[in-house]
């Protein structure tokens, strides 16, 4: 248990799982529940998007929270509060519930007024602060979304002793988002009479940055791997924010993300009909014959599966795979498993894969909670070539699902995966350097050399399934930096 308890008010764009779209959802929940199992007061604000309406779970509206008016600008929109238990814990979640901003059916609509709905969404959680009369410790916001929590705290809630002990901290998911709007918007974000705390440089430019205003104005700058935290100071991985990350490199920390091992444990994973575990690995070559019969391509002989989860876009580096994957499956057995939607190149590659490679190769766009399990669970190699990785889940899944990534060496990747030596018969995947073919066609040339050993391989696998990258641990290091800030 902390010596302390804390109050935590968390306030994030996703939480899983009642909206996810990538790893955000699966950090912003385990990391509550890791929290709140330590004994810390959490408390978790989220929107009441539509589609978590319309789910089968229980919600109940907050009577003290009903009809809460609020101005942004000239608009004045009404919103009430629902809440909820973050499942397997006792952690609050809150929803705001604003239909005729959190109308859509996606997470995130991609449309002009986006800004409202995360600008509301933080004014709304800091309210309701208020209202309970709930002074947290820490405020802590993730990504654009929810970055300008911190000036907010320092201007418009400035005057609320409530929050005078509160400190904020930004974790920085992926800088590749950043929430930059005309600067016309800064009557509705309420910020008119404090522009000059802004960044200059885009106000002269007609531009606002909420994610700029989070660095600027948080106590604590945190970022979810170690590699990250040191390549986003530089020009290659800042998206332009490298130097004003480097004026705060006193304040940034990386932590890598952890892992919640109720959701994500071939043991007990609900999702799956077999079981295994490292000591017993049965169970994991009759998930293999599973997935293959599933997406009905055949299993008979030993060639590999490789499996791909991912967000299709160009940070998780499939680009590197139009040269790659087609030499390769032309001229080997293999299995291909891939699972993912977004940009439509890739959508389309992989389509492509799937017609140019019938029996090798199945492709399913869409999302979906259930098979990206059985792909972790029943693939040998789990393929990962991101471009840049603020952390990645996944490969973190796939080592404790028996399933060695093939990985770009950067960001979290770099810190999660070890380069396995067959003569010492350590490490735990395939981490590339070069974002190059030629990078990945080595890295897939080594993991499928390797394939051939089933002796060696099990101890590989073993090696994987035996890291701990779980919530209980990563959590003490928050609660450090939480307690470091107490201190400040
Ligand atoms: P990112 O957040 O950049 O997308 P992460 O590796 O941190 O990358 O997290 C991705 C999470 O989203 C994982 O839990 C992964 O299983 C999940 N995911 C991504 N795409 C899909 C999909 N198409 N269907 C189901 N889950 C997906
Ligand atoms: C982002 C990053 C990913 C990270 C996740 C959770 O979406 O792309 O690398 O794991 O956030 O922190």
């Amino acid at each position: 248990m902390p010596k302390t308890a804390l109050k935590v008010c968390q306030i994030a764009s996703e939480l899983a799982p009642f909206a996810k779209t990538g790893g955000l959802g699966d950090v912003s929940a385990g990391l509550s529940r890791a929290l709140g199992k330590r004994g810390n007061d959490v408390r978790v604000f989220l929107p009441f998007y539509s589609r978590i309406a319309k789910m089968k779970h229980d919600f109940v509206a907050v009577e003290f929270l009903r009809d809460q008016e609020i101005a942004l600008g000239p608009r004045r929109l009404t919103y009430g509060v629902l809440t909820t238990k973050l499942p397997h814990s006792d952690v609050d979640v809150y929803l705001i519930h604003c239909p005729a901003l959190y109308h859509h059916d996606t997470v995130y609509s991609g449309d002009w007024d986006e800004y409202l709905r995360y600008a509301l969404l933080t004014r709304a959680a800091l309210e309701c602060c208020q209202r309970m009369g709930w002074a947290p410790d820490i405020v802590h916001v993730h990504d654009w979304h929810t970055a300008l929590g911190p000036i907010y705290l320092r201007t418009l809630y400035a005057w609320d002793r409530l929050f005078a002990r509160t400190k904020t901290v930004l974790t920085l998911h992926n800088l590749a988002y950043q929430g930059v709007y005309s600067s016309q918007i800064l009557d509705e974000l309420g910020l008119s009479p404090f522009a000059s705390m802004l960044y200059n440089e885009d106000l002269t430019q007609g531009r606002v940055s909420f994610l700029k205003s989070g660095i600027l104005y948080a106590d604590l700058l945190t970022t979810v791997s170690r590699t990250y935290a040191k390549e986003i100071q530089t020009p290659e991985f800042g998206f332009g924010l490298d130097s004003l990350l480097r004026a705060r490199a006193d304040h940034l920390a990386g932590i890598v993300n952890g892992v919640d091992y109720g959701e994500w444990n071939p043991a007990s994973d609900p999702y799956l009909p077999h079981y295994f575990s490292a000591e017993n690995l049965d169970g994991k070559a009759a998930m293999k014959k599973a997935l293959l019969e599933k997406v009905g391509l055949p299993h008979a002989g030993a060639a590999p599966v490789i499996g791909l989860v991912s967000r299709l876009t160009a940070q998780k580096g499939l680009d590197l795979l139009f040269d790659t994957l087609p030499e390769f499956f032309y001229h080997r057995d293999l299995r291909f498993v891939a699972l993912g939607t977004g940009e439509e190149r890739y959508e389309q590659f992989l389509a492509w894969m799937q017609i140019s490679f019938p029996g090798k190769v199945w492709y399913f766009r869409g999302y979906s909670e259930e098979l990206a399990h059985w792909i972790e669970a029943g693939s040998d190699l789990f393929l990962m070539p991101s471009r840049f990785e603020p952390c990645g889940l996944n490969q973190m899944y796939s080592l404790k699902y028996g399933t060695p990534p093939i990985v770009r060496r950067t960001g979290g990747l770099a810190d999660t995966v070890e380069l396995w030596n067959p003569i010492e018969r350590k490490g735990t995947g395939f981490p590339f350097d070069h974002f190059t073919p030629e990078g990945l066609r080595w890295a897939l040339d080594y993991a499928l050399n390797a394939f051939k050993d089933p002796v060696a391989w099990k101890q590989l696998q073993k090696n994987g399934m035996a890291k701990d990258f779980s919530w209980e641990r990563q959590v003490r290091l928050y609660e450090e930096l939480y307690a470091r800030l107490q201190r400040t």
